[in-house]
């Protein structure tokens, strides 16, 4: 059976027919920058309305960056979008008017963790932690090849697991989440932070943001990097090794066989890659005595939400 997987994301929706392979067969996308909640719901119904106009289509999963219930139709919260108690399944599928449609909700770094799990870079482990490195930092765990849901839907929110005590202020309303030192967002405010207070050495950092501190982004940070500035080198050096020293604490509390690093930040590559490597081995309690987990790169790049949603749809 073909299912319909859409991926909520901070500047686009992005859907997909995907088969039971994990192979997309067409795609159709939207723009999400300043949409409101029931805007939201509109673009996703109108690419499921799209593409299953084309192609014949048995159910639909929708890949949202919040804590989804665990009968997967209601947005509990979200630290970066405005859900509150949001029945996100139910307003999708009265959109689509198609009661016999099954439709679904997951985490989006569930769905993404569970692509890579079931066709990506975590296919030959039954143990793995997947993150996704964005504007948020999101989890996935595959725990003897099952996805840990937890009591109410809500496992694997790592990027809330407290670092620094008393550090930088979350979105969640707490203070010192992983999140905060992890993810692309992180990155941007380190580096527009030097940016204002040391100009002359983030020169080039500058001179990509038009000259202005504040319009500095992700990914001129990685552009930067790849060119051999050292700033830009040592700010993704510093997220990399937040990356891997807490996935050396999940490693204490789960023992995965693989960690996956994907979202946009993972772009890097072994920018991000090697410190997270190394840190998480420095971190790792044990060492030496254990086998290591293996710390990759995500293979299904921007496609794993939308592959992992449509897979999760028809299960
Ligand atoms: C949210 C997660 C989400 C992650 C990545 C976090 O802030 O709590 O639900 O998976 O961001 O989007
Ligand atoms: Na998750
Ligand atoms: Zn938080």
């Amino acid at each position: 059976m073909y299912a319909i997987g859409v991926d909520i994301g901070g500047t686009k929706i992005a859907a997909g027919v995907v088969d039971e392979e994990g192979t997309i067969l067409a795609r159709a996308k939207r723009r999400t920058e300043a949409l409101d909640a029931s805007e939201i719901d509109r673009a996703v119904a109108d690419l499921y309305l799209e593409l299953s106009a084309e192609h014949p289509v048995g159910a639909l999963g929708v890949a949202a960056a919040g804590f989804i219930s665990s009968d997967r139709r209601t947005a509990l919260f979200a630290p970066n979008v405005a859900w509150r108690d949001y029945p996100l399944r139910d307003r999708v599928a009265e959109l689509i008017g198609d009661p016999t449609l099954p439709v679904v909700v997951e985490n989006d770094a569930n769905a993404a963790g569970w692509a890579e799990f079931r066709f990506g870079a975590g296919r030959d482990v039954e143990d793995m932690l997947l993150l996704t490195v964005g504007t948020g930092l999101g989890g996935a765990l595959v725990v003897d090849g099952r996805l840990v849901r937890g009591a109410w839907g809500v496992a694997a929110e790592v990027g809330h697991m407290r670092v620094v005590p008393e550090g930088h202020l979350c979105g969640c309303g707490l203070r010192g989440c992983w999140e905060q030192y992890a993810s692309g967002s992180a990155l941007v405010r380190e580096a527009r932070a030097v940016a204002s207070t040391q100009p002359d050495r983030a020169a080039r950092l500058l001179e990509l943001a038009g000259g202005k501190a504040a319009r500095v982004d992700g990914p001129s940070v990685t552009q930067a990097a790849r060119e051999g500035d050292a700033l830009a080198g040592a700010l993704l050096a510093d997220l990399g090794r937040w990356v891997g020293a807490g996935s050396a604490s999940v490693a204490a509390l789960l023992d995965p066989a693989l960690v996956v690093l994907g979202g946009g930040v993972a772009d890097a590559g072994p920018l991000l890659l090697e410190p997270a490597r190394e840190a998480f081995l420095a971190n790792l309690s044990g060492r030496g005595y254990r086998p290591e987990a293996r710390l990759e790169l995500a293979s299904m790049g921007n496609d794993a939400g939308i592959v992992g949603a449509a897979d999760l749809a028809r299960i």
